[in-house]
């Protein structure tokens, strides 16, 4: 219904276009050369800055629905939360693609203009860090942490350790995963304990390992069994690890689909990440070689160690070496496939 008291939305106004679409100001134009295509590689540069800023609003959303103390597994706010994700993803998607239209810029017709660049590099977005740091990735864990700092404004830094501080998605993943009480529930267990769960699991785990995988029986234990000597330096806490194994084997009763959904979409966001990453190094490695960034760092090289080690969510990808094919699972206790399937 109209609103007779308010003003009309205008197009242009709604969308502020005065001011994105004067907000291009190649220096090539202010140094009087010629260079065609510092327009292209500003305005993809700033399309990448509004889908960051885009993917940050939906993480912030899907953070305060994890910050609650009690959220029901199968409730809107989960199902918000993984649309939100799955968002972020086809998002990530559009960034990959969108290399391809900065590769129409031959490396002759970057050096136009890359000299008056110095020392700008994509490394000082912020927005890129604060996706990193409020998906979970601390400071101690950044590939090449001096040049971090070397490179941004201290104000800047401020505003990356400002998120870096705040509990980030996979603290509160963690958290949410904790607290799930499925096979931690003595009451499902009568007078076994979830401990008879894994030492069951644990052997039909056993028997499905070949020869040369018999290492992972170490770790097995270590994540799943031994109470005591869950590795050290892990993001997961053993209950979470635990029961994301168990949402994951037992994905199929309904109770457990959309929290299963939440943490493959969670991967899906990570290795959405990391092909943007590796789009962007051959990008690079067409357009400037083996020369050193503008940012000053080993260009490539940096990117590359980058793309390695700023997985977030590892550690729940490394689950997947211990599944087992449905039918050597166990068989859960009546009362809790009840209670996972709604049925008493
Ligand atoms: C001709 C195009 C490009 C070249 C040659 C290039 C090159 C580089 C290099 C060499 C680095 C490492 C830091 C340095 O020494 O500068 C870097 C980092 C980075 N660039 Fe680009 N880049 C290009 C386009 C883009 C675009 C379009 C974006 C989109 C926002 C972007 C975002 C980033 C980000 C986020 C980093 C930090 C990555 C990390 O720390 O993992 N770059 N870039």
């Amino acid at each position: 219904m109209e609103n007779k008291a308010r003003k009309p939305v205008y197009y242009s106004e709604y969308l502020q276009l005065d001011k994105i679409l004067n907000a291009q100001m190649p220096e090539s134009e202010k140094e009087g050369i010629r260079a065609d295509d510092e327009m292209l590689f500003i305005v993809i540069h700033q399309a990448y800055e509004l889908w960051f800023k885009q993917i940050l609003h939906e993480l912030g959303i899907v953070r305060r629905v994890f910050a609650q103390e009690n959220i029901e597994n199968n409730t809107a706010d989960i199902y918000n939360s993984v649309h939100r994700l799955k968002r972020i993803c086809r998002i990530l998607e559009v960034a990959v693609q969108q290399m391809g239209v900065l590769e129409t810029m031959t490396p002759l017709d970057f050096l136009d203009f890359r000299d008056l660049l110095r020392p700008a590099s994509g490394f000082q977005s912020i927005q890129f860090k604060m996706i990193e740091a409020t998906l979970g990735l601390q400071y101690e864990q950044r590939h090449g942490k001096a040049y971090y700092l070397s490179q941004l404004t201290p104000a800047d830094v401020e505003r990356v350790k400002s998120a870096e501080q705040e509990l980030s998605l996979l603290v509160l993943i963690d958290k949410w995963l904790a607290r799930m009480p499925f096979v931690n529930n003595p009451e499902y267990w009568g007078e076994h304990n979830a401990g008879t769960f894994w030492m069951k699991y644990r052997e039909a785990y056993t028997g499905s390992l070949s020869e040369m995988e018999m290492q992972n029986v170490k770790v097995f234990d270590a994540i799943f069994i031994d109470k005591d000597n869950y590795p050290a330096g892990r993001s997961f806490s053993a209950e979470a690890s635990r029961n994301a194994m168990f949402i994951m084997l037992y994905r199929d009763q309904p109770l457990l689909q959309l929290p299963y959904e939440l943490l493959n979409t969670l991967l899906e966001v990570d290795e959405l990440l990391s092909m943007w990453r590796h789009r962007h190094i051959h990008m690079v490695q067409r357009t400037i070689g083996k020369r050193v960034g503008t940012g000053g760092s080993t260009g490539a090289e940096y990117l590359r160690g980058a793309a390695d080690s700023h997985y977030v969510f590892k550690e729940l990808a490394e689950l997947t070496s211990f599944l087992l094919p449905r039918n050597m699972l166990p068989v859960l206790p009546a009362s809790l496939v009840g209670d996972l399937g709604y049925r008493k």
